[in-house]
C-alpha cells in the first residue's frame, strides 16, 4: 500500500472500490481481474494529477466463512486472519496494486459503524420484525426466488439448485428483521432513468431495471441461526445479514460517522467495480440503503463480465489449478496486468487460454513494443554514443507521428479514464506503437546513417529523436497498466534526469512534443519483455 501524496491536494477524491472478497479461500484469477482493473483506473486518474482513493478489502462474516473455518478446525477470525495475511494482501502486493486502504469487515472501525447505521434505520422505522421461509444459497449468501432455481441433476436429482453455484439450496425459516426495500422501487427507477450511466454496461443496466420494475420485496437483514456476524444492536440474538454488513464497507472505510472531513471529500464512490454476479446488491440494495439514510448515491456501478473456464464462471472449484502466481512467474506481473484487460472487452465474459496469452505476449508486447524500445535505444547508442541528438521538426512523416501520439492520448484518456473501456484504450496506445514501428521501417535509419552529408545526418537525428519522443509518450500512457516496464523504458530514455519521475508526468501533457531535451543519455536498458520459456508442464 502506498500513499498517493494526494492529501495536500484538497477537494474531492476520485473514489474507486473493488468488491470486498470472501476469505473462505485464496484469491484466484477472477478476483485479481476486478482488482487489477481498479488499479489501472485509479493509477490513470493519479497520472492525470487527480486526488484518488482506491479501496479494497475482505468480507469476513457469514455462514460461508464460518463453515470453512469449522471444516478447518479453527475459529472464523483465525481463519480470516490467516487468509488475509498469507493470501490476499500478498497477492495484491505482488500484482503492484496501489490501494490506499484495505478494509476488513471484522475491524472495529467497521463493525461499530455498521451497528450505528442499522440502528439508525431501525429508529427511522425503515426496519421491522417479520418471519421468512425460503430457499437460501449459502454460496451466494442470499435467499432465492423460486424462479431463480434450477432442477438438480445427477447427485442432486430431485433437489433445487442455485443457478450460479450449481449446488442445492437450503430451506431456511427464520424470524428476521426486514428492511423496507419494497418502498424504494420507484425512486430507484427514477434514479436509473435520470442517470443513464449509473449502471454499466447497458446490458447490466437493463437487467436491473427489469428486475426492479417487477416489484421489490422487503429484504431480510438479520440472521439468528448462527452468530458469526455483527450483532444487531437492539437484539443481540441476531447478527446483521452479511451483505448489509459488507456493502457498508464503502462508507465505513472512508470515515462514515467517524471522520466527517474524510467522508465529505471521498464519499460516495465515483465507481464501484463489481462482477456481474453481485450487480443487484450494488445497484438495488446499496442505493436503497443510502436513500433511506439520506446519503448521496455513487456515480457508477460498473459490472465486469466473468472469466470463464470450460464455458463456466471461473471459480475456486473449476480453476484447473491456475493461480495468478503461476501466470506471473511465466509472463511477468506487467504482462499479467495487461493481458486480461487487453484480451477481454470490459463488461463481457471472456475465456483465458495459455496459448492466447503466449501469442499476444510475443506479438504485441515482445515484438511490437519491446523491440521498438530496444531498437531505438540501440540506434541512439550506435550512431550518437547514447546521446539524444539535436533535431529539427522534420516533415510530413514526423508530423504524422506527432498526430498519432495526440490521437493515442485523447482516445486512451477517454476510453480508460472515463468509459472504463480498458481494451479500447490499450489498443489505442498499441496502434500508436505500431505506427512508430511503421515509421522506422519506412525511414530506414540504418540506410540514412550511411549518408554522411549534412542533410543525411540531420535526417538521421530527426528519425531517432522522433522515435525516442514517441516512446516517451508511450511510457507515460502505459505506466498505469504496466508500471515496471514503463519505468524501465523511462530509465532507458534517460527521462528521469531530464523530466523527473514517471508518476509525475501528466496524461494530458503526454502528447506535448519535444519534452526530451537533446543531450539526454539514452541507454539500452533491460529487455522489456524477454522471450518466454517453454510452458511449464
Ligand atoms: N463478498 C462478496 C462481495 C461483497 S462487496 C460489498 C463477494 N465476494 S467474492 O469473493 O465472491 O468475490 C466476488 C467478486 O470477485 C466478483 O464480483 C468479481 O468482481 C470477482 N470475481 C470472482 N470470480 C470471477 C470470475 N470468474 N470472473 C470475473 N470476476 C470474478 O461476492
Amino acid at each position: 500500500m502506498a500513499a498517493t501524496g494526494s492529501e495536500e491536494q484538497g477537494g474531492r477524491a476520485y473514489y474507486v472500490t473493488t468488491p470486498i472478497y470472501y476469505v473462505n479461500d485464496a484469491p484466484h484469477l477472477g478476483h485479481a481481474y476486478t482488482t487489477v482493473a481498479g488499479d489501472v483506473l485509479t493509477r490513470w486518474h493519479r497520472q492525470r494529477g487527480e486526488k484518488v482513493w482506491y479501496l479494497t478489502g475482505t468480507d469476513e462474516h457469514g455462514q460461508k466463512i464460518m463453515r470453512t473455518a469449522e471444516a478447518n478446525g479453527v475459529t472464523p477470525q483465525e481463519w480470516a486472519d490467516k487468509l488475509v495475511d498469507e493470501a490476499w494482501r500478498p497477492l495484491w502486493e505482488h500484482l503492484e496494486i496501489k490501494n490506499d486502504d484495505f478494509i476488513r469487515t471484522t475491524e472495529k472501525r467497521h463493525t461499530d459503524r455498521v451497528q450505528e447505521f442499522v440502528q439508525d434505520l431501525f429508529d427511522k422505522d425503515e426496519i421491522y420484525k417479520g418471519g421468512y421461509e425460503g430457499p437460501y444459497c449459502v454460496g451466494c449468501e442470499e435467499y432465492k426466488l423460486p424462479g431463480e432455481l434450477l432442477e438438480g441433476e445427477g447427485e442432486f436429482a430431485g433437489l433445487k439448485i442455485c443457478a450460479i453455484h450449481k449446488t442445492p439450496v437450503e430451506i431456511l425459516k427464520e424470524e428476521n428483521y426486514f428492511f423496507k426495500l419494497s418502498e424504494y422501487g420507484p425512486r430507484l427507477l427514477e434514479h436509473y432513468e435520470a442517470n443513464p450511466g449509473f449502471i454499466q454496461p447497458e446490458s447490466a443496466r437493463n437487467e436491473v431495471v427489469n428486475f426492479v420494475r417487477q416489484g421489490l420485496q422487503d429484504l431480510s437483514i438479520s440472521r439468528s441461526t448462527f452468530d458469526w456476524g455483527v450483532p444487531v444492536p437492539w437484539d443481540e440474538k441476531h447478527v446483521i445479514y452479511v451483505w448489509i454488513d459488507a456493502l457498508l464497507n464503502y462508507a465505513t472505510a472512508v470515515g462514515y460517522n467517524e471522520n466527517p472531513a474524510k467522508f465529505e471529500e471521498t464519499f460516495p464512490a465515483d465507481v464501484h467495480l463489481v462482477g456481474k454476479d453481485i450487480l443487484r446488491f450494488h445497484a438495488i440494495i446499496w442505493p436503497a440503503m443510502l436513500l433511506a439514510q439520506g446519503l448521496p448515491l455513487p456515480g457508477k456501478i460498473a459490472a465486469n463480465g466473468w472469466l470463464m473456464v470450460g464455458g463456466e464462471k471461473m471459480s475456486k472449484s473449476n480453476l484447473t489449478g491456475i493461480k495468478p502466481q503461476d501466470l506471473t512467474s511465466h509472463f511477468g506481473v506487467d504482462a499479467y496486468r495487461w493481458y486480461f484487460l487487453r484480451a477481454i472487452a470490459f463488461g463481457q465474459d471472456g475465456s483465458f487460454s495459455w496459448e492466447d496469452f503466449s501469442a499476444r505476449y510475443t506479438s504485441e508486447l515482445a515484438n511490437d513494443y519491446g523491440n521498438l524500445a530496444s531498437r531505438v535505444a540501440a540506434m541512439v547508442g550506435k550512431y550518437y554514443g547514447g546521446t539524444l541528438p539535436e533535431t529539427n521538426s522534420g516533415g510530413v512523416a514526423e508530423q504524422a507521428v506527432r498526430d498519432g501520439l495526440i490521437k493515442a492520448v485523447t482516445e486512451a484518456d477517454r476510453k480508460i479514464g472515463e468509459e472504463l473501456d480498458f481494451q479500447g484504450g490499450i489498443l489505442a496506445i498499441f496502434d500508436f506503437v505500431k505506427q512508430v514501428n511503421g515509421y522506422i521501417t519506412e525511414q530506414e535509419p540504418w540506410k540514412v546513417a550511411k549518408d554522411t552529408s549534412a542533410e543525411g545526418q540531420a535526417a538521421l537525428a530527426t528519425i531517432l529523436y522522433t522515435a525516442s519522443e514517441a516512446l516517451r509518450g508511450v511510457a507515460v500512457l502505459l505506466n498505469p497498466v504496466m508500471p515496471d516496464t514503463s519505468q524501465k523504458l523511462w530509465d532507458s530514455l534517460g527521462a528521469e534526469d531530464a523530466l523527473g519521475a514517471l508518476a509525475d508526468q501528466r496524461i494530458q501533457d503526454a502528447a506535448t512534443w519535444g519534452q526530451l531535451p537533446a543531450g539526454t543519455t539514452v541507454t539500452k536498458g533491460a529487455v522489456l519483455f524477454p522471450r518466454l520459456e517453454e510452458k511449464p508442464a
